[in-house]
């Protein structure tokens, strides 16, 4: 059986590191605030380039304290437009609702499954303030042309960097493309925690001491509360093992790519489509590919012994929770969403699981 994802094998590549980090914050006495934490924080804006790094509690936290604290300094007011993928994960969406702004969904490309950057200016108003550009499947979605659409406007570009850890854009890494990004560490993510825990990188000083400070109850002195906060923190231990796990990423991922790049020159079957290569840089989180008849192609693996996923098996505005948007029609999003099917990619996976998967799927008819 060729697992999807395990969890179990991938914090079993370093189980004794881990395992010393962990017994060492629970020796240490220090749980929450300390140096275990600053010290990922450093190694992780180091990493990815930039100035400062906040972490929090989780993703959505990450995208929703950025949100938030544009907000309380000025540069963001309720019923702003924010323009970000149809297709993306909901968290992306959720922050943006919660923070009482307007989501204005602009379709993929059917090819890349990013943001179709050709559709962006059509979707600008008077009340647009930012994009969020989302790196899905840990695939690179920024381009020249939607930073030059931000420049022109003087509109924020938020990156969603869930999905894509370590993935580069001309040399620099996503989450230092733009004003301000998101990440989260999730376990299943190519950096994972063992829980919970998130962060939001910037080069902007004011904006992370804001998203600090609302991560912190809004209290940015011990017992003074500058705004209504919410209590969002990344504790010790994750950041232990977070510590330990980031030393890997580039390694992980670049064994990630070996297996991503074997399906993207073996795949041939007419039947299946993958998404265009963007270039050799994504980290391929998710390997998705296309096919019409999704779900007997997913019984089919999985009766020949490999299990694969959907991301994702409903579209944001088809949701109840977006009930408002129901009868809006996004068919490329709905096409994706109908077709697509997650095959198992990870650091975990030799060639010749790879070389499995290619065949059964060379010969599904
Ligand atoms: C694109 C995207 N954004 C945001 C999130 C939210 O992250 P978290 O689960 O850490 O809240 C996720 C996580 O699954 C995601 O895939």
């Amino acid at each position: 059986m060729i697992e999807y994802l395990s969890l179990k094998r991938i914090t079993a590549m370093h189980g004794d590191e881990i395992n010393k980090a962990i017994s060492d914050v629970v020796a240490s006495g220090w749980y929450l605030n300390g140096s275990t934490v600053l010290c990922l924080e450093e190694r992780y804006r180091t990493y990815i380039g930039t100035q400062h790094c906040v972490s929090c509690g989780n993703g959505l936290d990450a995208l929703h304290l950025i949100l938030r604290a544009y907000k309380e300094l000025g540069q963001l007011h309720d019923g702003d437009e924010i323009i970000v993928p149809a297709n993306t994960y909901i968290a992306t969406i959720l922050a943006i609702t919660e923070n009482n702004l307007t989501p204005v969904l602009v379709e993929p490309d059917i090819t890349t499954l990013e943001i179709d950057d050709s559709r962006i200016e059509a979707a600008l108003t008077s009340r647009t303030r930012a994009i969020m550009l989302v790196h899905l499947y840990g695939r690179c979605a920024y381009t020249e042309r939607i930073s030059n659409i931000c420049k022109q406007h003087k509109i924020k570009l938020i990156e969603d960097n869930a999905q894509a850890h370590g993935c580069t854009y001309n040399g620099k890494l996503t989450g230092s493309l733009g004003d301000a990004a998101a990440h989260s560490f999730y376990p299943g993510k190519n950096l994972g925690a063992l829980g919970d825990a998130g962060a939001v990188t910037t080069n902007d000083l004011e904006l992370a001491e804001t998203v600090r400070t609302l991560g912190n109850y809004g209290s940015s002195h011990k017992y003074v509360f500058d705004y209504q906060g919410k209590n969002s923190r990344m504790d010790e231990i994750q950041a232990a093992v977070l510590n330990v796990k980031l030393q890997y990423l580039d390694e992980e991922n670049a064994r990630r790519k070996e297996i991503a790049h074997y399906f993207e020159q073996h795949i041939k079957n007419n039947r299946i489509s993958i998404p265009t290569v963007l270039n050799r840089d994504n980290v391929y989180h998710i390997f998705p590919i296309l096919c019409a008849e999704r779900d007997r192609l997913q019984d089919f693996l999985k009766e020949n012994g490999v299990q694969t996923m959907i991301h994702y098996p409903i579209p944001p505005h088809k949701q109840k929770a977006y009930k408002e948007w129901n009868a809006l029609s996004f068919p490329i999003t709905e096409h994706i969403h109908r077709e697509e099917l997650s095959i198992p990619c990870n650091q975990t996976m030799s060639l010749s699981d790879a070389e499995q998967i290619v065949t059964l799927l060379n010969n599904f008819h």
